[in-house]
């Protein structure tokens, strides 16, 4: 199995997708805020790329809006993009639409893939898990922030690619570095990243907290043929 792993969204083209299985990761926040959301109990999650896309689908079917804009909440929405604000007694059976600077654009880019499933800290061993059980070659999308790399997706990413072993490549093998040096402390990593620092300006260092907890479930979005993001379970047992 090939493990590829890309950096940034802006880097990654239709043809990163062609015959593989794409892991999207967005750790702060949009992935992480998808797989708590899926946790409890959301019936699915639109990703659009822009607030105007949003909009037109709230008033089309009434679905609620969720997302940010520089981190904060984006006016007329229901939910910014803080996990802590997907709680089950306000999501639980809802469709959410979801928009924000990264993650959104990445997981409609990685769509060109065969499969499409979304990572964070959270699920990050399921992940692995289900790739290396689906047995095709990998690639590793790692959302980044406004065209820059993140520490914390990466550190992620490298986090899977250490699970799936396999052929890594030159991205997947410096990220599996990474994780190698951070993975007993992923909280102050992502407290050293660019937009961790950000989110603690704005007065979401919980958000990090919660963000930085390793394998609290085994919850699998992935994308449906529809491009909305759905919640499976990884079965262990399961060949
Ligand atoms: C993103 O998509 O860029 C992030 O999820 C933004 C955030 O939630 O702070």
């Amino acid at each position: 199995m090939k493990i590829d792993l890309i950096l940034r969204h802006e880097d990654f083209l239709a043809k990163h997708g062609r015959g593989r299985t794409a892991i999207v990761i967005d750790v702060l926040r949009a992935t992480t805020s998808i797989v708590t959301a899926i946790m409890n109990g959301v019936s699915s999650i639109v990703p659009v790329m822009t607030s105007e896309e949003a909009f037109r689908m709230r008033e089309k079917h009434g679905y609620l809006l969720a997302g940010e804009e520089n981190g904060l909440m984006i006016q007329g929405f229901d939910f910014g993009n803080s996990p802590l604000e997907f709680e089950r007694n306000r999501v639980k059976g809802k469709t959410l639409v979801l928009c924000t600077s990264n993650g959104t654009k990445a997981i409609v880019k990685a769509s060109a893939a065969e499969e499409v499933v979304l990572a964070s800290f959270l699920n990050a061993s399921s992940v692995a898990a289900s790739a290396a059980r689906l047995g095709r070659d990998v690639v590793i999308l790692c959302a980044g922030t406004i065209g820059q790399e993140s520490l914390e997706d990466t550190v992620c990413g490298g986090m899977i690619a250490d699970a799936l072993g396999g052929e890594l490549s030159p991205n997947a093998l410096e990220a599996r570095r990474l994780f190698l040096k951070h993975k007993d402390d992923v909280l102050n990593c992502l407290r050293d990243s660019f937009h961790g620092q950000d989110l603690i300006k704005l007065g979401f260092a919980k958000d990090l907290e919660y963000a930085s907890q390793v394998d609290k479930t085994d919850v699998l979005p992935v994308l449906d043929e529809n491009g909305t993001i759905v919640g499976k379970k990884f079965e262990r047992g399961e060949t």
